[in-house]
């Protein structure tokens, strides 16, 4: 119990650092929560106009839900990885550090499921590229590719995910309450655009 209880706030602690936050300001391009969305996800950070700032921002948040769960796997069961994982992702979502007001979850998410469950995050990724090819619209993709998240693991054969999966689904859902409403209103923009 002890054991988890640590990796549970070391996940925390690691998905609470707001990269979106720190690059922009590193780079001198501004808040990045005082436009587009307001999101501090790299989608929003492509808004700034720098392609650089967005992967950084991606690979960063992405790289932060997968070191949690390495971290964790490295020395504790396989439950403490899924947990500090799962606790990353809460991190990013309600970082402590900006009054619990952070992201929406998908980077840090597609991160944690590629460490979990290889073959189930590689899925998960290639449906959010393939709805991004298809479509141009960040959320849409994240939507579908957390929904059908659950189906990949079961189909897989890593059953052992899926609880994971729909979790981080319903939260990635709940987060992107205000892109449904824009979806459904069809002012939501395409990627790159404000
Ligand atoms: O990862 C967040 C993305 O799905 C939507 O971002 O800035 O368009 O709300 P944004």
């Amino acid at each position: 119990a002890t054991t988890l209880l640590l990796w549970a706030v070391l996940g925390y602690l690691l998905g609470s650092i707001p990269f979106g936050v720190l690059v922009t300001r590193a780079m001198g391009l501004g808040d990045v929560r005082s436009i587009g969305s307001g999101n501090i996800g790299a989608t929003n950070v492509l808004r700034t106009g720098s392609k650089g700032a967005a992967l950084a921002t991606l690979l960063l948040d992405g790289g932060k839900g997968a070191l949690a769960v390495l971290l964790a796997r490295a020395v504790a069961p396989e439950d403490a990885a899924q947990l500090a994982g799962a606790m990353a992702f809460l991190g990013h979502c309600f970082p402590v550090w900006l009054g619990f007001r952070g992201g929406k979850g998908v980077a840090t998410a597609l991160g944690l499921l590629l460490a979990v469950a290889w073959p189930v995050g590689l899925a998960a990724c290639a449906t959010w590229a393939a709805t991004a090819a298809l479509l141009r619209i960040s959320s849409l993709s994240a939507l579908v590719a957390a929904v059908l998240s659950p189906l990949w693991a079961v189909l897989l054969g890593r059953g052992e995910v899926v609880v994971l999966a729909i979790a981080l689904a319903a939260l990635i859902l709940v987060r992107h309450r205000a892109n449904i409403a824009r979806l459904l209103a069809g002012t939501e923009p395409r990627i790159g655009r404000r």
